[in-house]
């Protein structure tokens, strides 16, 4: 057993498909970092599907962080919670396992931002200290960055995300969650085969990006029948990854930060790294890809963001820790950077 002065913090994840618990030293040393993700059988997420899977899994998940960390858990500190964005009934019951255990222990409740912790854990794990983040996942495209006291977007979709566009096409091509594979990798496998780039919509608005026009026009041609779909593949990911990618360089160009951090699922993708990386180059930035295990949606972001928000004097009473499903970066008080 750990050392019982040593303080913990005990995070809970649950906006979406995965409910995760981490857990954190306040000097960011993850104990433990646990997941077990909902995968629905047809189609995408059903909100309350996935919160009773998260409700039937919460306390093997607890148990097995704790047992991985080696601590009892009245040693824990605080106990924090994505409190948004995310899928309302996910969220609550994370929360809702946040408050009893905070409640049960004694301890503070801290609510934190989903997509902040994304970046703080981000930064934790590349040793970055002041980026220009573009966070691509199922469910998020945005690029924030530091500045005058909060994190600010410079970019994002305007309608759907970067992985739920490739998702819904690689559903339409056929593909299949197989043997724990994405849906976004399965189509970045069939990209590496594609040869002709196939002409797609695309829609960059000032600083934001459009992808739901892209998608319909990639599915149409797919039922067509005329490409092949590897050619598809390819096409898609070209035209979505260059439309970020443009978006982030203009950030990179306006902020003129010299650390650029890759997170999200679809951060894995090789392609987008790529040409993230040239970008980064061209900017004279350092370009940073979050490890997998940290930039999927993992409980040590959030145990890592609450130690940090509990040790700048943020804690969120039990009245006022009810869910902000759009809860927007750029409305987060981030005291630990000013
Ligand atoms: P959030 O709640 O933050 O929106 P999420 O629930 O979508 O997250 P993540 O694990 O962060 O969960 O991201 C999953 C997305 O990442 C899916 O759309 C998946 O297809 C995509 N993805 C995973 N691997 C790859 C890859 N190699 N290439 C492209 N997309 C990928
Ligand atoms: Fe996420």
């Amino acid at each position: 057993m750990k050392e019982p002065e040593e303080a913990y913090c005990l995070g809970i994840e649950s906006t979406a498909d995965d409910f995760g618990v981490g857990i954190s030293t306040f000097q960011g040393e993850i104990l433990a970092n646990i997941s077990d993700a909902y995968i629905p059988e047809e189609g995408g997420i059903h909100p309350r599907e996935a919160a009773r899977h998260h409700a039937e899994v919460a306390d093997k998940v607890l148990s097995e962080a704790l047992t991985k960390a080696n601590i009892n858990p009245k040693t824990l500190r605080v106990i924090s919670f994505a409190q948004g964005p995310g899928l309302g009934p996910c969220l609550r019951t994370g929360a809702t396992v946040a408050r009893a255990l905070a409640s049960y222990l004694d301890v503070p409740l801290v609510g934190v931002n989903h997509s902040v912790a994304h970046i703080e854990i981000g930064k934790l794990k590349t040793c970055t200290r002041d980026p220009v983040a573009l966070y691509v996942s199922g469910g998020n495209t945005l690029v924030a960055a530091f500045e005058c006291g909060r994190y600010r977007i410079f970019g994002e979709t305007l309608d759907i995300a970067l992985g739920n566009c490739l998702d819904v096409f690689a559903r339409e091509a056929g593909l299949r969650h197989r043997q724990g594979l994405p849906l976004g990798a399965a189509l970045e496998q069939l990209a590496t085969k594609g040869e002709k780039l196939v002409s797609l919509p695309y829609t960059v608005k000032g600083m934001d990006l459009s992808l739901s026009g892209l998608l319909t026009a990639a599915v149409t041609l797919l039922q067509k029948g005329k490409h092949k779909v590897e050619d598809l593949c390819y096409s898609l990911q070209e035209n979505a990854f260059s439309m970020v990618a443009e978006v982030t360089e203009r950030a990179l160009a306006h902020t003129e930060k010299k650390e650029l951090l890759l997170t999200g699922g679809v951060a894995a993708n090789k392609r987008l790294q790529t040409m993230l990386k040239s970008i980064a180059e061209e900017h004279n930035a350092r370009f940073n890809v979050v490890p997998h295990e940290f930039a999927t949606d993992n409980g040590a972001m959030i145990a890592w963001t609450g130690v940090l928000s509990y040790t700048h004097g943020l804690v969120t009473p039990v009245e006022e820790s009810f869910v902000k499903l759009r809860w927007r970066v750029d409305k987060v008080d981030v005291p630990w950077l000013k």
